[in-house]
């Protein structure tokens, strides 16, 4: 994995953990029960995979079979476990979308011209890249070699899928060496939109392996963002997440899945959930996440 892409991960790894955790409690209770439910119903007898395993703020490593293996690409991940949970687990440390190292290269290439090594100025750099970006297909392949290897029993990705395109949205930004989005919200963003793009291919390729998987399927992800203030709470389960936000009027929300339904993309009958629930985490003042927990459990052989 690049450099830049294990920097760039492990900070925003300190960055979370250096946060204000005071209104976490809920979230913390919620996403361990839901991950801990994934992790004892899992047969014992097949390896367990879980992603986006970080440093294990939300997940009951001492749940786990003994055959459970992390994957995450910060560096720190594995340490960081070990040193909250006294577990050394086997680890994987690639990139789950298989796609950021070509969206690194792309970047590079487009603000520096590889012939003089010259920059180029930040609007050309940006044209430039938004037009390139569509010929890139993320392919999960890490991870799809790793489960026709393993075949893992039960999956659980543990607050990662939304993260893809937050992480692709650093990864630009370090290459330009600033934010390069149109800052002003009424105008068209060519780079913003092939970003989004971007990880709306990402997410659906990684959900498209998991669906192929065969596993049992355990997902926690942030669902959407919502930055305005004010009371707000969830009310019954809708298919659409917007339409269970009961707050002010004109809300601010974002979609970190790019307006995507995982159930539809696993192929899954709502019906057919084992669990499908959300809550809200209040991550920063101003900053407040729709969390879903999805599970999918697959019919059991009959002996
Ligand atoms: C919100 S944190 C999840 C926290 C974790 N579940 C825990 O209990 O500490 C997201 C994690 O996903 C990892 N991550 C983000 N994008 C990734 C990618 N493309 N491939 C592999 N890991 C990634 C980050 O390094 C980070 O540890």
């Amino acid at each position: 994995m690049s450099k830049p892409l294990s920097r760039l991960l492990r900070q925003e790894q300190f960055a979370l953990l250096a946060r204000n955790r005071s209104g976490w409690v809920e979230h913390l209770e919620n996403a361990r029960a839901f991950l801990g439910e994934g992790l004892q119903s899992a047969d014992p007898a097949r390896p367990v995979l879980v992603l986006g395993a970080g440093s294990g703020l939300e997940i009951p490593w001492e749940l786990a079979p003994l055959r459970c293996t992390g994957w995450d690409a910060d560096p720190w991940s594995r340490v960081w476990t070990a040193l909250r949970h006294r577990r050394w687990a086997p680890w994987v440390f690639a990139d789950l979308t298989g796609g950021l190292a070509d969206l690194e290269a792309t970047a590079r290439r487009a603000v520096q011209e590889p012939w003089s090594g010259r920059r180029r100025d930040r609007e050309t750099a940006a044209n430039r890249l938004a037009g390139l970006l569509p010929s890139l297909h993320p392919d999960p392949a890490p991870l799809r070699a790793w489960i026709t290897a393993q075949r893992p029993g039960t999956i659980l990705a543990a607050n990662v899928m939304g993260q893809f395109g937050v992480v692709a949205q650093r990864l630009v930004e370090a290459r330009f060496g600033a934010p390069p989005w149109n800052p002003d919200p009424e105008l068209i963003d060519p780079l913003a939109e092939a970003v989004e793009v971007w990880t709306r291919r990402a997410i659906t390729a990684f959900l498209t392996v998991l669906r192929d998987s065969g596993a049992d399927l355990w997902l926690l992800h942030d669902r959407g963002v919502v930055f305005s203030g004010g009371h707000l709470e969830l009310g019954p389960w809708e298919p659409d997440w917007t339409r269970q936000l009961q707050g002010p009027a004109g809300l601010e929300v974002s979609d970190p899945l790019g307006g995507l339904d995982v159930p539809t993309l696993l192929g899954a009958e709502e019906g057919a959930l084992a669990r499908k629930v959300r809550w809200l985490w209040p991550v920063a003042p101003g900053q407040r996440h729709v969390v879903e927990a999805l599970a999918f459990c697959r019919p059991r052989m009959r002996p």
